[in-house]
C-alpha cells in the first residue's frame, strides 16, 4: 500500500486528507506543530498512522525529522505540502508578514526540496502542494497572496525539472474550502465541505494529475482572475472593508 506523508496533517484540508488516506489503507505520516491532532489520529489508527511534530519555519530540522518520520512509515510514495499561514494584518504588522514568508515560502519550498531530493534518490515519486487562486492577484494578505505566487511558481519549476526524474508534481488549486483559516472571510461562495476536497484531492493524487481545481468550476475562474483589471480587484477590496467596519 501507498505511503503518503502530509504536511500540516493537523488542521483542515491536510487532516481531512489524512483521514481519507487512512480509511482507503494507505500508510500515512503527519507533520504540523499540535501535536493532540496527530495523536488523535495515531490512536485511531496504529498500525497505519506515524507521525512527528514539525514546525517547517525550522528549516534546519526538516532532514532529520522527516527521515525519522520516513524510517517510521518504511518509505515515502507521496509528500503533500497542505501548510500554510494567513499573514498579514490590517496594519502590515512585519511580524505577521516574516511568519508567513518563512512558512509559506521558505518552510514550504524548504519541504519540497527534501522530499525531491529523497524523491531522486529513490528513482520515482510524486510531490504536491496546495496553492491558491489568490496567486493571481494581490488583496488584504499582501504576505499570503504573494506567497501563493511563490507556490505555484516552484511546483512548475520542480514539475519541468523533475520529470527526467519520474517525479510527478501536483498543484491543487483550492478556491474557498470550509477549514478554519477561512472561517472569518467575508466574502465567500462555492465554499466547498473539507471532507470533498479531500475526496478530488486524492483522486487527483491517484490520477497524477498536474493541477486540480477545488472544486472542478474554479478552473473556469483561474481562466478569469489573471485578466481582472485592477479597478476590479479594487472595489472588491473596498466592498470587504466596508463589510468589515459594519460588522464592527
Ligand atoms: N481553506 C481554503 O478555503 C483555502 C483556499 C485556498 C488555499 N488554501 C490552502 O490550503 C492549504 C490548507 O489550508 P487549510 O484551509 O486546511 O488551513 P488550516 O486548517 O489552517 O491548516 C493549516 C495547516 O498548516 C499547518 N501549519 C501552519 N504553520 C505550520 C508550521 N510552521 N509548520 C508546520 N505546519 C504548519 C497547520 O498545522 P499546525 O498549526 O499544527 O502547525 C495546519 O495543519 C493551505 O496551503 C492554504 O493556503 C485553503
Amino acid at each position: 500500500m501507498k505511503r503518503i506523508v502530509i504536511i500540516g496533517a493537523t488542521s483542515g484540508i491536510g487532516l481531512a486528507l489524512a483521514r481519507l488516506c487512512l480509511q482507503k489503507g494507505y500508510r500515512v505520516g503527519g507533520c504540523g506543530r499540535t501535536v493532540s491532532a496527530l495523536e488523535e489520529l495515531k490512536s485511531a489508527y496504529p498500525a497505519q498512522f506515524e507521525f512527528e511534530r514539525l514546525d517547517i519555519r525550522d528549516t534546519g530540522q526538516i532532514p532529520q525529522v522527516l527521515n525519522t518520520l520516513i524510517s517510521k512509515l518504511g518509505g515515502m510514495d507521496i509528500c503533500v505540502v497542505a501548510s500554510s499561514i494567513g499573514g498579514s494584518s490590517a496594519g502590515l504588522d512585519w511580524q505577521k508578514e516574516f511568519d508567513a514568508i518563512q512558512t509559506n515560502v521558505v518552510g514550504y519550498s524548504a519541504v519540497l526540496n527534501f522530499a525531491a531530493q529523497y524523491f531522486i534518490k529513490n528513482g520515482s515519486g510524486h510531490l504536491a502542494g496546495i496553492t491558491s487562486l489568490t496567486k493571481y492577484f494581490g488583496f488584504r494578505n499582501a504576505s499570503y497572496n504573494a506567497s501563493k505566487a511563490f507556490e505555484a511558481v516552484y511546483l512548475q519549476s520542480l514539475r519541468l525539472k523533475l520529470e527526467k526524474n519520474n517525479i510527478r508534481v501536483t498543484e491543487i488549486v483550492p478556491g474557498f474550502v470550509d477549514t478554519p483559516m477561512v472561517k472569518e472571510n467575508p466574502q465567500m461562495f462555492w465554499l466547498v465541505p473539507v471532507e470533498k476536497a479531500a475526496r478530488q484531492i486524492l483522486q487527483a493524487l491517484e490520477d497524477r494529475k498536474n493541477t486540480v481545481y477545488i472544486s472542478r468550476r474554479w478552473r473556469l475562474m483561474s481562466w478569469l482572475l489573471p485578466l481582472l483589471p485592477f479597478f476590479v480587484i479594487r472595489y472588491f477590496y473596498i466592498k470587504e472593508q466596508k463589510l468589515k467596519k459594519t460588522d464592527g
